[in-house]
């Protein structure tokens, strides 16, 4: 039975990524058997352009309908004027919700061959392996809001069932993973998370009382990830704190470009998505950096098609083509010559052993 995967090509860089995780899903789908098949849809500032929304109902449609959902990015410039409640972003946020996708798991790990490209000390990055776990379909990103011309408010809001669901889905993946787990909240300021705090201890203690749990204030954390980037396993915290921290996190690894996403709920559809942006700045030009969305495709493999061999075979390519000392601009050494977004995806589809 064939698997349908949509494709979100979206703004920006994200058609040049997308082409590249896609062509690397082909190769694997084929040599692996998979029956993978792609169907475009469209999503952010280009479905604005086309049809006048961020998200039409034929792309959530189409979205539900699918095994698993693959987006390269939304936004830019070009929309900065359009009503914000038809932003590019707005279609992204939607989609997250709709489809109930409340934990998105964010790996970050050092590279040996890339610890160069890392503006931190070379010594902090060894044994970096973190999955940070972001709360995404709740918190200031969707509480009540008003704009009126000299006042403004958004709200951050939580119930107890939400930062459970969360919680479990960590705990869980700490579980199979080195058994830490990291809560992060701001609890000497803010009552969500207070009530984050309590719940989490609760949880953690009552079903997972075989993890080592640590819990962290959002400003301290943000000063740990520097200090003892190493000592992390997973971490689980609310949706724009997590948005933060895995941007800082990604300097671990060297890039915004290297990061990948799944997005999960209660089974349904995933959705896999680089952390990066659109890059405006670098667009149409072939010099975005594709391991993000090649590394988004692998989690695509793992998590909505089951396919963990063919998952860690996307990640050992990756791994074999960075060690060759292939890089695009981002993570380039000074000096080095840069690949193009294209010719990275080919040399990881040239080093796909299936
Ligand atoms: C991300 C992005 C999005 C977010 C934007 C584009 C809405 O920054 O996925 O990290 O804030 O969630
Ligand atoms: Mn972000």
């Amino acid at each position: 039975m064939s698997r349908k995967i949509v494709v979100l090509a979206g703004d920006g860089v994200g058609p040049e990524v997308s082409a590249q995780a896609v062509r690397v899903l082909e190769t694997v789908s084929d040599k692996a058997n998979l029956d993978l098949e792609f169907e475009p849809a469209l999503l952010g500032g280009a479905a604005i352009d086309a049809v006048g929304s961020p998200l039409p109902d034929e792309t959530l449609a189409a979205c539900r309908a699918a095994s698993a959902v693959f987006l390269g990015a939304v936004g830019g410039p070009k929309w900065d004027t359009v009503p914000v409640e038809i932003r590019p972003e707005v279609g992204l946020l939607g989609l997250r919700k709709e489809l109930g996708l409340f934990a998105n798991l964010r790996p970050v790990k050092t590279i040996p061959s890339l610890v160069e490209a890392s503006p931190l000390k070379n010594e902090r990055l060894a044994g970096v392996d973190i999955v940070v776990v972001r709360e995404l379909t709740g918190g200031i990103y969707f509480g009540k809001r008003s704009r009126s011309a000299d006042e403004a408010f958004d709200t951050c809001e939580y119930t107890v069932g939400e930062i459970e669901r969360v919680c479990r889905a960590a705990a869980v993946l700490a579980r199979g993973r080195r058994g830490r787990i990291t809560s992060i909240d701001k609890f000497n300021v803010l009552d969500t998370s207070r009530l984050w705090r309590e719940t989490a201890s609760r949880v953690f203690r009552a079903e997972f009382p075989d993890l080592e749990v640590e819990h962290l204030l959002v400003d301290a954390a943000a000063m740990h990830l520097l200090s003892r980037p190493a000592d992390f396993d997973v971490m689980v915290t609310e949706n724009m704190f997590g948005d933060i921290l895995t941007d800082e996190a990604s300097m671990l690894a060297g890039s915004m470009g290297l990061l990948p996403s799944a997005s999960l709920g209660d089974g349904g559809p995933g959705l896999y998505e680089p952390i990066h942006g659109s890059a405006p700045d670098i667009a149409g030009r072939n010099a975005a950096n594709p391991c993000g969305a090649i590394l988004s495709a692998a989690l695509l493999l793992r998590h909505s098609c089951g396919a963990d061999d063919a998952a860690s075979a996307v990640e050992a390519a990756v791994d074999a083509v960075l060690a060759d000392g292939i890089r695009t601009r981002d993570i380039a050494a000074p000096g080095q010559t840069a690949v193009g977004t294209a010719e990275f995806g080919q040399a990881v589809v040239e080093r796909l052993a299936l």
